[in-house]
């Protein structure tokens, strides 16, 4: 991991005293790291209230004790909380995890479970909660952030950007058994998840290394898929090596077999798959599973039948987003041979101007001007302008019109040329 120097100094443990609706001081906020059976008392009772059914009985809290007490402390996960004297008003988890970006994978902080309680809200929490996160994750290497906003407005305000949405597909099983008459090398197999979770860990890391915006947790943050034993699993394998992978159970006779995500690393993976799936065309009338966003279904094969019943919609169907915790953290990532300079504003930690060069097939990051972008030209981006750029999102010529940021047309084909469209696929939810 590399560390990047915290230039402000700031590691505050107390926030400025946060102002109550009438403009009285309210007392000092405190702000910490809280962990283990602690949390039983502060994070849990506000993410239950937000997100799931509250008051906890008392029984569950003592399950969640013993869970806690006993099971290993996951150093994965970062939980900031805000106190108002004693008592926990708001709360931010960062979850530290891996993530491609454009062929090179960085340490990324998934950021979850931000809530502050009603009667604390407006005053400011958690903005101060989630720019202490992105200054402690940045200084320990952290090179970008992910999320799934409740409302992509509020994250707006943090710098995110928009990301492309995973794909709900709903493929009928009317066609499906054509696959069975194709001849592909190669050969699935069926188990429970947990007797073959290694597996499936392995074929997540290669996917991490060969996939755009794909991201994994630990191990031992992804375990718990196997612990709980509730899937089948096909995997798929080519001369020896696993080339796809679905998770699934199955839902009545006659129903559907609802999958997770079918993961593939290419046409054969994916006809291996869908070539089992068809192995159940009698038996089940549709097969669920989510896609990356830059697939196309629609060419698998003739006479193929899906729904897309991808839905957009927060707080509980939103796309993700993500931004860029460090302009020199980039160094490295795959570009087209291009230079430009940059001019980042209204943002505590990528703000500056930096020359972007990516003539030699992959980023440098050198701040300040390298004499302009041949017509003396230079793009002002805000931090969203900068991580579309980056995840391959948005064109140069469309930053304006979502306002973020404003390039010349000769700008715009230098950063058309270093970041190519790209269509980053997250994977991991959390
Ligand atoms: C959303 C929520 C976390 C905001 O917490 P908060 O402590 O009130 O937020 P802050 O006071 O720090 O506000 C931060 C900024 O967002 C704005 N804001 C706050 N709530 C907002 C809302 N619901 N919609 C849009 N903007 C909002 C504030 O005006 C402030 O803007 P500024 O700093 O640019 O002036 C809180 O309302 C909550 O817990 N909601 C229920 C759970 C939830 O939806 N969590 C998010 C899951 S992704």
């Amino acid at each position: 991991m590399n560390t990047i120097p915290d230039p402000a100094g700031t590691q505050a443990a107390t926030s400025p005293a946060a102002t109550s609706k009438d403009g009285a001081a309210d007392p000092a906020t405190t702000i910490r790291r809280v962990s283990g059976t602690e949390l039983l008392t502060t994070a849990n009772p506000l993410w239950a209230y937000a997100f799931s059914s509250s008051p906890v009985p008392d029984e569950q809290v003592e399950r969640q004790r013993a869970e806690l007490e006993s099971g290993e402390a996951d150093d994965s996960r970062v939980n900031l909380v805000a106190f108002g004297g004693d008592e926990a008003e708001a709360v931010v988890a960062g979850i530290s995890m891996r993530h491609n970006v454009r062929g090179t994978v960085f340490p990324m902080v998934g950021i979850s479970g931000v809530a502050t309680h009603p009667k604390a809200r407006r005053r400011g929490h958690v903005r101060t909660l989630l720019t202490q996160m992105h200054e402690e994750m940045r200084d320990s290497g952290h090179v970008l952030s992910t999320l799934y906003p409740f409302r992509q407005s509020f994250y707006e305000r943090f710098g995110y950007v928009g990301f492309p949405k995973p794909r709900s597909i709903r493929l009928e099983a009317r066609g499906l058994e054509r696959m069975l008459r194709v001849e592909v090398p190669g050969e699935v197999s069926v188990h429970r998840i947990g007797e073959v979770f290694d597996d499936y860990y392995a074929l997540l890391e290669t996917l991490l290394r060969e996939r755009h915006g794909f991201s994994i947790f630990t191990r031992a943050g992804t375990v718990e898929v196997a612990k709980e034993n509730k899937h089948w699993i096909v995997l798929a394998r080519h001369e020896g090596e696993v080339v796809g992978a679905l998770l699934y159970r199955t839902n009545g006779f006659g129903n559907e077999l609802q999958g997770r995500q079918l993961l593939t690393r290419g046409p054969i993976g994916r006809t291996l798959l869908l070539q089992w799936l068809a192995r159940h065309h009698d038996q089940y009338s549709s097969f669920t599973f989510e896609l990356p966003p830059d697939e196309r279904p629609d060419l698998w094969y003739v006479d193929l039948a899906y729904d897309d019943e991808t839905k957009v919609s927060g707080p509980n169907h939103s796309a993700p987003m993500g931004r860029v915790l460090s302009v020199p953290g980039l160094a490295g990532i795959a570009t087209g041979a291009a230079r430009a300079t940059v001019e980042v504003v209204d943002d505590p930690f990528v703000a500056g101007t930096w020359t972007l060069d990516g003539r030699g097939g992959t980023l440098e990051v050198t701040p300040g001007s390298a004499g302009g972008n041949g017509s003396g030209g230079t793009a002002r981006l805000t931090s969203h302008g900068l991580a579309a750029l980056v995840y391959g999102v948005i064109d140069p010529a469309e930053l304006t019109l979502q306002g973020y940021g404003t390039v010349d047309a000769e700008t715009a084909q230098a950063l058309r040329t270093i970041f190519p469209p790209a269509a980053p696929y997250l994977f991991s939810g959390f």
